[in-house]
């Protein structure tokens, strides 16, 4: 997200920043991705090679390959039970409705007030411990710079 918590512009991404998509695919590479259904069918949308969960009122009934489809979140867990970790791809219905149930934040900070029509929910600083942060400044393929940031929820006091 910006510094203004935007994640997106008309269904795109509001900024090419090729080291961190770099640096998103090795933290996802080979895990399960749950998705709401409008990331899931944007032109610029990470797909799962091993296994998509994408959240839609309109679930068709079927699964294709590496795609199943969920009726609601709860759904979604239920189908995602199995695994160990999952990923939360967004968008900003999915990140506002998952934010209260994940254990680690991979939360990329862009450094600059962006237009957007799309936001990462509000993130209670007290809730979370930075664990590591990598800064990455900007260059000929970097219009902002950015800092790769892991935070680990906080264990209740
Ligand atoms: N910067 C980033 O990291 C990042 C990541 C992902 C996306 N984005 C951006 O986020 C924006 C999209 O976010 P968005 O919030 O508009 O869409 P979204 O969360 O990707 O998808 C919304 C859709 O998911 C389904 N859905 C969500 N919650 C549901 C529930 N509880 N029960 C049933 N279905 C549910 C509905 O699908 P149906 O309409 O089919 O029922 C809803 O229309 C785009 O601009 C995209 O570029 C940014």
């Amino acid at each position: 997200m910006s510094e203004n918590r935007v994640i997106g512009l008309g269904d795109h991404l509001p900024w090419h920043l090729p080291d961190e998509w770099k640096h998103f695919k090795k933290v996802t590479d080979g895990k399960p991705f749950l998705m709401g259904r409008k990331s899931y069918e944007a032109p610029d949308a990470l797909h799962s090679l091993y296994r998509n969960v994408i959240v839609t009122s309109k679930a068709p009934d079927i699964k294709e390959n590496s795609t199943e489809y969920a009726k609601d979140i709860s759904d979604a867990l239920a189908l995602l039970s199995d695994e160990k970790e999952v990923f939360v791809l967004g968008g900003a219905s999915i990140f506002s409705q998952m934010l209260p149930l994940v254990q680690r934040l991979y939360l990329t900070i862009v450094h600059a007030q962006v237009e957007g029509d799309a936001y990462f929910p509000v993130v209670d600083q007290n809730d979370w411990e930075l664990v590591s942060s990598e800064y990455h400044g900007t260059d000929d393929a970097h219009a902002f710079s950015f800092s790769m940031n892991l935070y680990i929820r906080k264990e209740p006091e």
